[in-house]
């Protein structure tokens, strides 16, 4: 099937309320532990950016796990940012946590490079895919760990429809229609391979994860140069 598009940023404020109310605890903590079990040995000391991080649960959730880190989540909604300084504000390890408005690519971060980055559901959303992978190219120090998550691209409208029904049975209409419209945006693991391999980022890996996911991790090459 074509990839849909659907618009980059969720800056429409029910729309970033429903999604920010919803209950992703178990993918959000998923999260963090799959960035523990691949990097055993990153420690966390640095600093570590979330790109697209909507309202912030898995940037305060990554500051929990790794108490020597500096998070930072960008996101170009304002929205989804009110939400996140609501949650920043609320969680203990908020003090090493800033949010900041701007989009992928150029935004202006408060630094150039970063030890960790990670993104999650953001992808999908872009409409050219490669200013993930060459921002991360640019931001990646050598060697930080890389781990993205998105959603995989729906094989039909009607499989679209069965996932939404399988996986958000009782949510609101609003978050139904927002899985809906990402399934069909998102990518399949062969079309971020070749993302990846034309960023020079030939070194992550791509997998499937689940009937509706894919995890794309490694560590970040020695050069910046893209
Ligand atoms: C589906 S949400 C995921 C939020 C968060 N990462 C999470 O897992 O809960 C995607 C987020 O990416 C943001 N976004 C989309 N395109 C963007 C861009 N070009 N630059 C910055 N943020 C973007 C949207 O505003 C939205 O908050």
């Amino acid at each position: 099937m074509q990839r849909v598009l659907e618009p980059e940023l969720m800056d429409d404020l029910g729309q970033a309320r429903a999604y920010a109310e919803a209950d992703f605890e178990e993918p959000n903590q998923s999260f963090v532990e799959l960035m523990r079990s691949h990097f055993p040995h990153w420690s966390g000391s640095g600093a570590l950016l979330d790109l697209g991080c909507g309202p912030g649960d898995i940037a305060l959730r990554l500051a929990e796990q790794y108490p020597e880190c500096e998070v930072h989540g960008l996101d170009g909604s304002a929205a989804m940012l009110e939400f996140a300084e609501r949650a920043r504000a609320a969680s203990a390890a908020g003090a090493r946590v800033t949010f900041v408005q701007g989009l992928v690519p150029g935004a202006r971060l408060p630094r150039s490079r970063y030890d960790a980055l990670v993104s999650n559901s953001l992808l999908h959303h872009l409409h050219q895919p490669e200013v993930l992978w060459t921002s991360i190219r640019a931001l990646a120090a050598p060697g930080a760990p890389v781990l993205v998550m998105d959603l995989m691209r729906a094989r039909s409208t009607d499989h679209a429809v069965e996932l939404v029904d399988t996986y958000a049975a009782g949510e609101p209409e609003i978050l139904r229609t927002d899985f809906y419209n990402s399934l069909l945006a998102a990518f399949e693991p062969e079309e971020v391979r070749v993302q990846l391999d034309a960023a020079g980022l030939e070194a992550l890996r791509v997998e499937a994860v689940s009937d509706r996911h894919l995890a794309v991790w490694g560590v970040a090459p020695a050069s910046r140069t893209i």
